[in-house]
């Protein structure tokens, strides 16, 4: 028999709940649910109950729950939720990176051999164990940030055997960290250079190869495309979506980071998500709008590019639900800090407080598909995050640099 462990914490000065929100568009500040003088109790993995503090107090006494009391002033929000992340590679492009700064523009380096290509060849040549190993450390650096659920793609393998090594190296460090990773398959990022045949060849492969290895061996149900004139066509993609859709794998899209044509395909593929989106206009805005599509605005590959960034204000005002993630990765952004990007996106493109903390919380967990987090309510994972502030808009306000210095993750204190 299993059993049962309680744990009370607070007195919480704001507790940001995030709940009794809407998925899609634009949101105020006023709608925020903040229970101040909090306490939450978890019981064992799983919030039981939010409310005053010392309301809970004497039934969390009577049923012998362990008490983590606070000393000073606290804001609780859910655990953070980077729904889009490459943190599985081999090698850095520090090179890339002073090139761009020279004036050599992402898709210039990407034609002449260097990119995405480059960061193949590095990966290819760590071992499996290795790309773990670097992938636990930096899904631990996010862990230490609040970030307790963190997306992780495949793309830097490119063939069937270096793909499912990055997949199942993704599947090895979620066993070895104590945040969730949820992996993606991005063997459709761009088309390896050493492959005979044309890209529709390549993608058939590994559709063939790989799709039915992912479900046996559990390693993603999740399948993603780069739609990008160095990348994929909306053409080349048709029949790899399909199959993938055949197969119920949930699809995602790199859409619209340099021309549109991306977001297109996400909508008529009924995408879970769409992410980057820096090139849309109106008119898919428009289409996303329409659509159940989750935009991902990815604030940290326009800072690592110089580039503008997603329209966020626009796609939320025409009722589309926005998710901001890292897009962390060596190439177009290789800070990899989603609480500063999500806060400076939030200057640039004009977003509430409750716009931005939902972009990283229960939207992001949606654009994963994942209903059981992302708000602190009974019966969610009680994965917590706590900022030594009065305040909770000290959170975008300080842009970034207030962390969290108590994470439960799971309803364990780490
Ligand atoms: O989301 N745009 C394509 N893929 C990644 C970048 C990967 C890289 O540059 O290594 C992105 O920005
Ligand atoms: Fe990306």
């Amino acid at each position: 028999m299993q059993t049962i462990k309680h744990t009370l914490i607070g007195p919480i000065r704001q507790a940001v709940t995030m709940t009794g929100l809407p998925l899609k568009g634009a949101l105020k500040d006023e709608q925020l649910d903040i229970i101040s003088e909090a306490g939450i109790l978890i019981k064992n993995d799983r919030i039981h109950q939010v409310g005053n503090y010392w309301d809970l107090y004497p039934e969390a006494q009577s049923i012998g729950a362990e008490m983590i009391s606070l000393k000073g002033d606290f804001v609780a929000l859910p655990g953070l939720v980077d729904c889009h992340t490459h943190i599985c590679f081999g090698g850095s492009r520090a090179q890339d990176y002073a090139m761009r700064n020279a004036g050599k523009s992402y898709l210039e380096i990407a034609k002449s051999g260097g990119g995405i290509w480059d960061t193949v060849s590095q990966t290819r040549k760590a071992s499996l164990e290795k790309l773990a190993q670097l992938t636990v450390l930096r899904a631990n650096r996010h862990l230490k940030d609040g970030i307790t659920t963190i997306e992780v793609k495949s793309g830097y393998g490119l063939s069937v055997e270096e793909e499912l090594k990055m997949l199942r190296a993704i599947k090895l460090a979620n066993e070895n960290t104590i945040a969730d990773l949820i992996p993606t398959c991005l063997a459709a990022h761009i088309p390896p250079k050493d492959f005979q045949g044309t890209n529709k060849d390549y993608l058939k492969s590994i559709a063939d190869e790989v799709f039915s290895i992912l479900k046996t061996e559990g390693l993603s149900n999740r399948i993603d495309a780069f739609i990008e004139e160095t990348a994929f066509t909306s053409d080349d993609i048709q029949s790899y979506f399909q199959k993938a859709k055949e197969m119920e794998f949930d699809i995602t899209v790199h859409a619209d980071q340099f021309r549109t044509g991306g977001s297109k395909v996400a909508v008529d593929f009924g995408s879970i998500s769409a992410d980057h989106l820096e090139a849309s206009s109106e008119k898919e805005i428009q289409l996303l709008a329409e659509s159940n599509t989750i935009a991902v605005a990815l604030p940290g590959a326009s800072i690592g590019l110089g580039v503008s960034f997603t329209p966020a204000r626009k796609l939320l005002d025409a009722g589309v639900s926005l998710a901001i993630a890292s897009d962390w990765n060596p190439g177009s952004a290789p800070m990899g800090d989603l609480l500063m990007q999500a806060s400076v996106l939030g200057t640039f493109e004009k977003l509430s407080n409750a716009e931005v903390l939902a972009g990283i919380t229960f939207r992001a967990a949606a654009a994963l598909g994942i209903k059981n987090r992302g708000t602190l309510e009974f019966g969610k994972l009680a994965d917590i995050i706590l900022f030594p502030t009065d305040d909770y808009r000290d959170i975008t306000y300080q842009q970034g640099r207030l962390k969290p210095t108590i994470i439960i993750k799971n309803g364990v204190r780490i």
